[in-house]
């Protein structure tokens, strides 16, 4: 099956540094994980470098970049430091993310109306790196993504996958109109299953790529990396 039949599937491996990050072990390696993943079909590799460094380490991401056969997708807050970082390791794209210390995970889109200055300084010092942009699915956040000549938009799903109400599906829908109205490509993400992505699949025709971490991670444990990569495979089939 190729990309054109489904919706291309980049496997976030943070949470196999979270694990190894939790007793301050070599294992598990979060890199290993992304070869099987490479290996058993995904299109690409996310790796989030937080500033806290809580989980992915910046070795990790070298090591990511020397081994990367597909797409490697490095995201990050939109500051100095990880501009640097990012300009010395070249990624195939880096997506650009909101920050707080203290949260559990990224919580809620990157604000690029009220950031609109910061994210255009961070788009212009990546220089030929293609930038996509996390954020809430909302229209105006959508247009000013494409005025800030990035190359992609995430639309955050993580109000949809916590009620998978039929509002919070609605606005990925319409958010998504307004991706393909101005002509930018279409990425989600965010607390996505593979029971959940199947409506966004069907409801997003031009839904190009997901970004899937903790679920994909958790399946993992019991049927391991490659079987949980199948079977996100298998979900983000086009009908
Ligand atoms: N996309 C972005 C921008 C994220 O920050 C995250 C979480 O790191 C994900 C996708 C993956 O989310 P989850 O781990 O809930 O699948």
């Amino acid at each position: 099956m190729t990309t054109r039949d489904r919706v291309a599937l980049h496997v976030n491996v943070d949470h196999v540094a979270t694990l190894r990050q939790a007793r301050g072990t070599a294992y598990p390696d979060p890199i290993a994980a992304a070869v099987i993943c490479e290996r058993a079909g995904a299109d690409g590799i996310t790796v989030h470098l937080r500033e806290d460094r809580r989980h992915i380490q910046d070795d990790d991401v070298r090591r990511l970049r020397s081994l990367a056969t597909k797409r490697m997708n490095l995201e990050m807050a939109a500051t100095a430091e990880m501009v640097a970082i990012a300009n010395e390791i070249g990624p195939d794209i880096v997506t650009l993310v909101p920050e707080r210390r203290q949260e559990q995970t990224t919580e809620g889109g990157l604000d690029v109306v009220t950031h609109r200055d910061l994210v255009a300084q961070a788009i212009q010092d990546l220089g030929a790196i293609p930038v996509s942009l996390f954020i809430d699915p909302e229209a105006d956040q959508v247009r000013m993504s494409k005025e800030l000549g990035a190359h992609a938009v995430e639309l955050h799903t993580g109000e949809y996958a916590h009620d998978e109400s039929a509002s919070e599906l609605a606005r990925l829908v319409a958010a998504a109109e307004v991706a393909a109205e101005v002509g930018i490509e279409l990425a989600a993400g965010h607390g996505l299953t593979a029971e959940n992505v199947k409506e966004l699949v069907a409801k997003l025709p031009n839904l190009v790529e997901v970004n899937i971490g903790h679920a994909l991670v958790s399946d993992a444990v019991f049927v391991g990396m490659a079987g949980a990569v199948e079977r996100y495979l298998a979900a983000l089939a086009r009908a």
